[in-house]
Order: C-alpha cells, then structure tokens, then sequence
C-alpha cells in the first residue's frame, strides 16, 4: 500500500485544538498552581450545536479540592488568553466548557494541510512503546474467522499507534506447545496421508487431529499413547521435535499467506515454544517468594483478598509437572520487558480470556511489584451467523479464513463488474480485491468490539450505509473529478488563498480538522470503531457539500477552494481507510 501520510509530518504543524489546549492550561495553573496540567485536554464537541471544541477535564480537577466546577470552569474562562480565533467559549452544564472557532482558522488551517505540513492530525509529544500482541493462532489448526478479528483490530491499533508517532512491535504470539501435540504426533506416525498434507496442509492436520482425538475417547490406551508422544517431544527426541518442526513450518507458512493477503505484518513471531526455558525458573521463583503454592499436585497462585478472583485460584503448573498457558504468559512478558522495555503491552484476544488475562495480570502485579508498565486486554466479542448462532458453514463446520476471503472477492468482483464495465477484467479484479477485503476488515472494525457482530454478506458489501465499499467509493468518487479534468495530484492553496462560504463547506472543513482528536481516542480506548463512525460521517459531510456546492461548474475563485476541500477529503478518507488496513482504489 502507498503511504500519503509518511511525507507529509515533516513540519511540526499547530492545529486549532491544540493551541486552544495549550492556552487551557496555562489558565488552569493560573488558578491551580499545582494542578495535573497533562490531564486538561480538549476534544471535539459531541453536538456541533454547542460548540466545536469541548473540555470536560476541569471537573476532575474541582472535584477533589471541593472548588464548585461551574465557579472554577468561569475563573478558567477569565484567565484563559482566547486566541483572536475563538468565535465563542463559554460554560456549559455542570461545568464543561465549550469553545466555537470563526471561518479564519478553518482556512488557515486547511491551507497548511494544503500545503503538506500536516492531515489534521500531529504526532504525540510524549512517545510511549507498545508491544502489540495479536492475531496469534494455533499451530497445526486453520485460521478462522475469531483469529481474524484479533489480526485486523490489532494491525489497526498497531498501525494507528504509529502514525501518532509511538514505537509499535508487534508480536504474533501462536501457540506452538501443548497437549494438542500429543495427539498430533500420533497420529502422524500412524495415518499421515502425505499426498494431502502436499495440497492442504493444515486442512490434515485438522483431519489428524480430529481422527486421533476420537480413537482416543474410545480407547484409553491411545490416550496413554498420545501422552508418551507428548513427553518424548517436551524431553527433546530427535524424530518429535522433527516431525514438530514440520507441523510448524507448514502451519506458518499457511498463516503467512494469509497475512499477506491481509497486508498484516508483524515485527517477531515467538511462539510459546520460545518460551520454554523460562518455565520451571518462574514456578520456583512463585514457589519460593510464597507467590504460589503446592494444592492438590497443582502449583497454584489464590487470590484470597481480591473480591473478583477470590473465586477463581490460577494454576501455573499442572499435578504432571507440566506449565501451561498462563506460566508460558509470565514468560512472555518478562521476556517483552527485559527486550524490549514497553510502557504499555496490549493483548488482543476474544472476550472469553477476560479471566486468563485478569489472573495474568494480578499474578504479575505479585510478582513484579515496582514495574510501571501498563497492561491491556483488548476483547473483543463473537461473530454470529445471520441465524445468530456462531458463524459456521452451512455444514456446520468452522470457517476457514481464506475461504471466507476468496468468497469476499468473488462476491466484490460481481459488484465491481456490473458497476464498472470500462474496466479491464485485471483492473476489476484488483478494485474487487480491495473492497471484498476491506468490507470484510470494516465489518469486524466498525461494530464496538465488545459486542458480537452478525456477520452478512450483503450488510458488508452494501454500497450505502457504515460499510468499506462506500467510504471507498467516496473516494473513487474525488478522484475521478481529478481524473476527468485532468488536475494535478497536487493543487496547492488557490492563489488568493483559500476561503469557503456555504454552511455545508463549513461543516465539512470542521469535520476534517477532527481527524487527529479522533485518532487520538482511537488509541487511548483502543477502539477503531470511532475512526469508522469518523469516516462515516466524513464521507456523507462531503456527499451533501458535494450535492449542494457545484465544483467543476463553479465560477472562480470558489471552483479552486472547492477543489482543494475535495481533495483534503480525499486524503483524510484515503489516510482513515489506511489506519483500518483497508486499501482505496483509484476507481469504483
Ligand atoms: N493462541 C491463543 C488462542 O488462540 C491466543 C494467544 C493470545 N496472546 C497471549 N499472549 N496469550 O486462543
């Protein structure tokens, strides 16, 4: 994917906003000398009836020191230095202020984004590290649809995190160890069809897997066989670790076609074999500093006086000696914090291991007491079926991922076709290629992660509503105005400079200058979802300046101010769609 956005943050910009919240501050000390300054922040106002800009952190500052926030958000406004190009700033409710910006800064700001010194948005002035954790399947099973929300809600929140200028790894941490290769090793040794294993490799594997596993519920002797497969492999037998090896290569080499296709890359994949080593150390060392202790076998960590996990006692070693998922966790993240010292580790991962990843993280704060380093579970809810069950086949199995994607673009294709006969078949193959992935990637973005979303082709791929393919074709559509009339890429501020007169220019114009104040929320609650809603309403703010405001039959110099906002749209729509994953094609 092209980049429009690496160019064009050489010159550290100065947006409204953030002018605005400079100044905010400096008026708090005035009146709190001792406040919490980082805390104050703008935002856009959620009505544009009451304003444009909104703070509400004034509140959280009133409330401990007993001031009465209405009396505190009034002597703000006294002391606040407003810039010449505040319309309006006022006191609202229970003591939120809200501020209003006159038509100079809008111009004046959108002839800098013009010019290339920014998109609206600046990068951070306090740059944090961040380990990604996500997408991480499973050696030796296929990826399916729940893998693939992990894959796309991560590479978004990675990627959105890097333009705000934080150091982003991204870690695939698939699981490449455990019982399930006991049973796998088997039956390998006893049913390998080789000429599948050739054409469908993890396709066997499953088979494998699904064959052993049910030989083994009928006769108990195969189960003590898996297990002694199970033991040779964690004891290190040559012709074990081989066949391993083979499963993993095969398996990743299947996941990196698919990551490929999703344009997804991460910086390490250390599976949880990696980790192997530092196992025994930590169950020790829990052992030993009376972290855990020995309960039926089991080593296990009790949470006696934490109300929520009283209930719910971790293990981190099994009654056979063997570690397990959450052990292999610790590992993990003592190993992120000596390498790569993050101040943040985000986990994103389905909403059933909200109970992993708490155990996880009460253990670590045992365990590692004086770290600072934030860490997140980022969940996410069930894809449903239209039927509002799970997502299955129609033969009730698992979806596999790639078929889900070749059905995207065949579906995409028939689209495309039908709206795009001028095309060459190449050239509606590749736009079906883009918007049968990107409807895929925006039905998994666009809902609150938290819910579960009913996956529907139509839905998805529908041309009108929060869909891919519309924000797409609302870019298709900008760029075709440059395309007919021949205009360059590159405009430039219209001679006279720029200015806009219609209410629905306007509306438009705030719109785009709240793309950096969106992306920031997009990451301080890691949820893409608003960068959808923002481009939603990016895209239909233009369609009604576009169905009222003539363009190309516009006398000058409005035809030239027309044009530059079209093409500010078109980046931010092409730079938003970027952020989610999803690429934007030239024509639709
Ligand atoms: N492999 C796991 C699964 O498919 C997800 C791993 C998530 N990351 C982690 N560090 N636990 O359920």
């Amino acid at each position: 994917m092209t980049s429009v956005t690496t160019a064009i943050l050489r010159i550290p910009p100065v947006l409204p906003h953030r002018i605005l919240e400079e100044r905010l501050r400096a008026a708090v000390i005035h009146c709190i000398p001792d406040a919490e300054v980082d805390q104050i922040v703008v935002r856009s106002c959620p009505d544009v009836r009451f304003g444009d800009y909104q703070s509400t952190s004034l509140m959280a500052l009133a409330k401990p020191r007993k001031i009465n926030p209405r009396k505190l958000a009034e002597d703000v406004i006294r002391a606040l230095d407003v810039p010449e190009w505040i319309e309006s700033s006022e006191v609202a409710g229970p003591g939120f202020l809200n501020f209003r910006i006159g038509p100079e800064v809008i111009c004046r700001t959108l002839e800098s984004a013009i010019r290339g010194e920014h998109l609206f948005f600046e990068t951070t002035k306090n740059p944090r590290t961040f380990v990604v954790d996500f997408s991480s399947p499973n050696v030796a099973k296929p990826m399916h649809v729940g893998h693939i929300r992990s894959t796309i809600l991560g590479d978004s929140l990675a990627r959105t995190l890097r333009i705000l200028g934080h150091t982003v790894i991204t870690d695939n941490h698939i699981g490449d160890w455990g019982t399930q290769f006991g049973k796998l090793l088997l039956g390998w040794k006893s049913g390998l069809d080789l000429q599948a294993l050739r054409t469908d490799a993890l396709g066997e594997l499953e088979r494998l897997y699904k064959q052993t596993n049910s030989r083994c519920d009928a006769e108990p002797a195969l189960l003590e066989g898996a297990r002694a497969e199970l033991v040779k492999l964690q004891d290190g037998d040559p012709e074990n670790l081989g066949i391993w090896q083979e499963m993993l290569e095969l398996s990743r080499s299947q996941f990196d076609s698919i990551y490929q296709r999703l344009g997804v890359r991460f910086d390490h994949t250390l599976g949880e074999s990696f980790y192997n080593s530092r196992l025994k150390p930590i169950v020790a060392e829990m052992k030993d500093r009376s972290l855990a202790r020995v309960s039926e076998g089991a080593m296990v960590v009790f949470f006696d006086d934490h109300p929520e996990l009283k209930a719910h006692p971790a293990l981190v070693q099994k009654s056979d000696g063997a570690a397990n998922y959450t052990t292999t966790d610790l590992a993990t993240l003592q190993y992120r914090l000596e390498t790569w010292h993050p101040d943040e580790v985000v986990y994103v991962t389905d909403g059933r291991q909200q109970l992993h990843f708490k155990q996880l993280f009460e253990i670590f704060r045992r365990w590692k007491s004086g770290s600072p380093v934030k860490l997140a579970h980022v969940w996410f809810g069930a894809i449903l079926g239209e039927d509002g069950k799970p997502f299955k086949t129609r033969s009730g199995d698992t979806v596999k991922l790639a078929d889900l994607l070749d059905e995207a673009e065949a579906r995409a294709l028939r689209m495309v076709a039908e709206k795009n006969s001028d095309l060459t078949d190449a050239e509606q193959k590749e736009v079906a290629r883009m918007v049968g992935l990107g409807a895929v990637k925006y039905a998994d973005l666009a809902p609150n992660r938290q819910s579960d979303y009913v996956f529907s082709w139509d839905k998805m791929l529908a041309l009108n509503g929060n869909t891919a393919p519309y924000l797409q074709y609302a870019h298709a559509r900008i760029r075709s105005i440059f395309r007919k009339q021949n205009l360059p890429d590159d405009l430039g501020v219209p001679p006279q400079g720029l200015s806009l007169s219609t209410p629905e220019e306007f509306a438009l114009c705030k719109t785009l200058l709240n793309f950096g104040l969106v992306l920031e929320a997009v990451v301080s609650d890691y949820r893409p979802n608003y960068l959808c809603n923002y481009l939603y309403d990016l895209a239909g703010a233009f369609a009604q300046f576009y169905e009222r405001c003539p363009v190309l039959k516009a006398e000058e110099p409005e035809r030239s101010n027309r044009l530059a906002v079209c093409q500010l749209t078109g980046r931010v729509l092409k730079c938003g769609l970027e952020l989610l994953g999803i690429e934007s094609p030239e024509r639709m």
